[in-house]
């Protein structure tokens, strides 16, 4: 039987970001890197959606760079679920950055493949293991 199904949930809003003078590349720009960065991190906030495991970036599986950040916009990071394995789930990523003019722009699409691991960093199916219920917020 295949242990994976179709996603079930809307994108959600994993991060929000300034982006500061620190991130610049030597362009003036936002280095790639530090979307990169940020785009591995609410893949991970993501999986946790699955399973309160310990989970490893497997792959980053494309990233679309397509259209530069700036200094001083705000960047937020959106995920969506798009496949369910056994041990790992695939992450797509969307990045959209709130210019300065108060505009918003896509500029980043990314697709990565967490995977629940053990403590030893040995793959385990993530519906089966340590599962953890996420406690209520506080209000
Ligand atoms: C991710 C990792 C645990 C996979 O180990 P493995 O021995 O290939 O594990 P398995 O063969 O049991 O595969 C486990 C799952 O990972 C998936 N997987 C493994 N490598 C993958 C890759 N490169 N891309 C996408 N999925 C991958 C498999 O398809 C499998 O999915 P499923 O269980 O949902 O069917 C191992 O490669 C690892 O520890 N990598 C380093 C992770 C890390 O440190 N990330 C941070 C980088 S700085």
């Amino acid at each position: 039987m295949p242990a994976e199904f179709p996603p079930v949930e809307a994108p959600r809003l994993a991060l929000r970001v300034l982006m500061m003078p620190r991130d610049t590349n030597h362009q003036g720009t936002i280095f790639g890197g530090i979307i990169l960065a940020h785009i591995d991190q609410a893949g991970y906030i993501e999986a946790r959606h699955h399973g309160l495991h310990r989970w490893v970036t497997a792959s980053i599986d494309r990233v679309d760079f397509k259209a530069p950040v700036n200094v001083g916009e705000v960047v937020e990071f959106q995920t969506r679920t798009i496949r369910l394995g056994r041990s790992s789930v695939t992450v797509q990523v969307v990045v959209d950055a709130e210019r300065v003019d108060g505009n918003w722009a896509r500029v980043t699409e990314a697709q990565l493949t967490m995977v629940s691991v053990d403590a030893q960093g040995k793959s385990i199916p993530f519906r089966e293991h340590g599962q953890r219920e996420h406690a209520e917020k506080p209000a």
